[in-house]
């Protein structure tokens, strides 16, 4: 199979997206000049910067790299809700996706319904709303959705408390897709050679995104596609292909990305959608449709295992010591030039699996 013959459209909130990347809120969405930039590149849909009633200024600095791959923000949006009106109705002619994305967590109930009302008059595609909180979340819903025709989501924040319960509400309140998840926060960095925290708001902190979320991100996407027959949108430490392929296994129809734009360039779409392709492609996979949910049907099936040990494949060992190192069993030794596992100090774990560079290792029963 050729990587263009591979299907990567997916179907999203009654919309035909090109591909399941996403550009969810951040500041290269946080205006309708930088949303129109963005959209030269392969985008399936994007996501404003969280709207909010008036503008606010980000004390400096409020954006850092911290660790691999990974940024802490306290960036809110520079333009208030007056001129996100005027932006979305400069953007309604367009040839992209868009929803328009209201903090939620920045005002009442009854208000977010009313930005949704004005703001759905505007030609956005899609409306989500963003809170911490869940029972507010799920009074502005109430609110919003007999006045906004248009489809309504929700974006939820990390370690939603009773979400099972959260979940059933909103449903019924009428959400047509749930997104997971904001930045984690607050967390907090220090400059040691100043002492002082790497973000400039009032007490230091910011939130935490890329990398060091991601799998706090896949097993929220697992989870809420357990409980929801609804579409969901992955995004938290998304970066390459292999991130998209496994966020769609746990379930995500639309896959994000922030931090990987803001650190690699929006260009990293159009190489994530050419990755993608080769990957299934390589794979023999025609539609990425087809892997959507796939994990839970394997964690089914699998069920737990106690018996498993870990074997070298002596073809592919270059004899590169990890193992050897890794393991708190002692149970890899390196003899006569080869290395081989001593099965009775074994216990399985998987650690020596997880990082052999050669994929010379399995667990077997
Ligand atoms: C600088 C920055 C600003 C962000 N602003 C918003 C925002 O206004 N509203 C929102 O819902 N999420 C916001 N986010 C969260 C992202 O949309 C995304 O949910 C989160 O960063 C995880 O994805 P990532 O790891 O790919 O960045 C922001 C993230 C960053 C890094």
């Amino acid at each position: 199979m050729q990587p263009n013959d591979v299907n990567l459209t997916v179907d999203f909130l009654g919309l035909r997206l090109r591909n399941p990347l996403a550009l969810t809120e951040g500041p290269l969405t946080g205006s309708a000049d930088r949303i129109r930039r963005a959209a030269g590149h392969s985008i399936g849909i994007m996501f404003t910067k969280g709207i909010r009633p008036q503008p606010a200024t980000s004390p400096n600095p409020f954006i850092a790299k911290t660790g691999r791959r990974s940024l802490m923000n306290a960036d809110w949006s520079d333009i208030g809700f007056e001129q996100w009106l005027k932006d979305l109705e400069e953007l309604r002619d367009r040839d992209f996706f868009l929803v328009a994305s209201i903090a939620k967590n920045y005002v009442t109930p009854p208000v977010a319904a009313d930005m949704a009302e004005e703001i759905a008059q505007c030609g956005p595609d899609a409306i989500s709303l963003v809170d911490y909180d869940p029972d507010d979340l799920i009074r502005a819903v109430k609110l919003a959705r007999p006045r906004v025709k248009l489809p309504l989501m929700v974006k939820l924040c990390p370690f939603m408390p009773r979400l099972e319960e959260v979940l059933k509400e909103l449903v019924e309140a009428g959400i047509d897709g749930v997104a997971a998840m904001d930045s984690i926060g607050p967390v907090l960095a220090v400059d040691v050679e100043t002492g002082l925290p790497s973000m400039g708001s009032e007490d230091g902190s910011g939130y935490l995104s890329g990398e060091a979320i991601k799998p706090v991100m896949v097993k929220y996407v697992y989870e809420i596609s357990r409980f929801v027959d609804l579409p969901v949108v992955g995004v938290g430490g998304v970066s390459k292909a292999e991130d998209v392929v496994e966020v769609t296994m746990v379930g995500a129809t639309v896959v994000g990305m922030v931090t990987a734009p803001l650190l690699h360039g929006l260009g990293v779409f159009d190489r994530v959608e050419k990755q993608l392709r080769k990957h299934l492609a390589d794979r023999d996979v025609a539609d990425i449709n087809s892997l959507r949910g796939l994990t839970h049907r394997k964690v089914a099936e699998a069920g737990m295992r106690y018996d498993a040990r870990a074997v070298i494949d002596p073809q592919k060992c270059e004899n590169c010591g990890l193992c050897v190192r890794v393991c708190f069993k002692q149970a890899p030794l390196e003899e006569d030039g080869s290395t081989r596992i001593q099965i009775e100090r074994c216990v399985g774990c998987g650690l020596c699996v997880s990082v052999c560079p050669q994929k010379a290792i399995t667990l077997i029963c």
